[in-house]
């Protein structure tokens, strides 16, 4: 195993000539049946958006620039839609070890999951809501640095909007995680997934990936929140 990059607690390693991100947990327990190598947690491309829009970032040399952009720290606070039963909401967790990840998911069979996970990790906060009515996690929410969002829903654009609006602070990022067969099973996925671009509002977008060959029709948005003048 070769460390290649590693910055803000992502490593990026070669795996006998694999490419693979992993992150550092506090106590190296699998969470999904992931492979613990020398410490680090493998993050599954397969399983994970993120990790394949970090693979494919070191892929195309713009690794630093992406993580850079993500703006994370070991006490920031990530807000987790669609959470599911806590693969990625997992490696945020190890990310931000002082932080908090609030974790919204309206299924409450995959909330059953996500509650055994929040049990061994005491920075995860799981929130049984539907991520299209934000306003309904006030009394538990606080402003945070990073709107992580990865839910298959036709208004996926709408509902990244309402969040960053009521809880990203300004110069935060939203990392939008867009699966055009949901808006749109007809259309031209290339069409749709641009018009939802389109339709988001309060943030500047830095960047648009294509996730092929891990996940096909989606694409992740990196975007910025416009800082209040
Ligand atoms: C593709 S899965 C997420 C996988 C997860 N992000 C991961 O990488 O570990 C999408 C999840 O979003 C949830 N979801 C869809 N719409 C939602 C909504 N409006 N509010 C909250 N959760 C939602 C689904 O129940 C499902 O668990």
């Amino acid at each position: 195993m070769q460390i290649l990059e590693d910055i803000s607690g992502i490593t990026v390693l070669d795996i006998s000539g694999e490419t693979r991100v992993g992150t550092s947990p506090k106590v190296s327990v699998p969470v999904y049946g992931e492979r613990i190598v020398e410490g680090f947690r493998i993050w599954d491309p397969h399983r994970s958006k993120m990790a394949a829009l970090l693979i494919k970032s070191h892929l195309a040399g713009t690794f630093k620039r992406l993580v850079s952009d993500l703006n994370l720290t070991p006490s920031s606070k990530v807000l987790y839609l669609g959470a599911a039963t806590g693969t990625t909401a997992s490696h945020f967790s190890d990310l931000v070890p002082a932080g908090l990840v609030y974790a919204v998911e309206f299924s409450a069979r995959s909330m059953r999951d996500l509650l055994v996970l929040c049990a061994a990790r005491d920075n995860i906060i799981p929130i049984l809501e539907d991520a299209s009515s934000p306003e309904r996690y006030s009394p538990i929410l606080e402003p945070v640095d990073l709107v992580y969002q990865d839910v298959a829903q036709r208004n996926q654009a709408e509902i990244a909007n309402r969040n960053v609006e009521l809880y990203l602070k300004g110069g935060g990022a939203l990392v939008l995680m867009i699966k055009a067969r949901s808006i749109d099973v007809t259309a031209d996925p290339r069409v749709v997934y641009k018009a939802e671009v389109e339709r988001l509002g309060g943030v500047e977008v830095i960047s648009v990936a294509d996730l092929r060959p891990y996940h096909r029709d989606h694409w992740a948005v990196v975007a910025r929140r416009v800082a209040e003048s």
